[in-house]
């Protein structure tokens, strides 16, 4: 039987950003990496701006879009098109590849 965990898990847009915003001021020097659900190119600019973390980070956007740095970078997209299905994960647990099965949609 498929092994499922697909789905979103209730988990929002940029959902350790307030996590961040907290851990953030007592960290010294140390760099803090913020990674989850970041999507939309404004929340990042917003969260690199404001210092509440020091590198935007993320997982599933570059299994969809490899050269998705490199297409904000030139200001070609507000936000990236993963729209966290998981399905890439599920793959994982499945045995099968880890790519993007989820193309058709669109981005939120
Ligand atoms: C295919 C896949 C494999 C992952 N493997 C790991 C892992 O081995 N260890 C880990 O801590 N997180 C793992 N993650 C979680 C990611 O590092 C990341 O925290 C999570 O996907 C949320 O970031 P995102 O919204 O940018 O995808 C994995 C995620 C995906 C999609």
């Amino acid at each position: 039987m498929m092994k499922s965990m697909v789905g979103k898990y209730d988990l929002g847009e940029g959902y350790n950003l307030e996590a961040a915003k907290m851990i953030k001021p007592v960290l010294g020097k140390i760099p803090l990496f913020v990674v989850g659900g970041l999507r939309k190119v404004a929340q990042m600019k917003e969260t690199l701006e404001n210092q509440y973390a020091d590198c935007i980070s993320m997982s599933r956007p570059f299994i969809r879009e490899p050269f998705i740095v490199k297409k904000i970078k030139e200001g070609k997209t507000e936000a990236v098109a993963c729209v966290s299905c998981n399905r890439c994960l599920a793959a994982v647990a499945n045995n099968m590849p880890v790519q993007c099965y989820n193309k058709g949609f669109p981005a939120p």
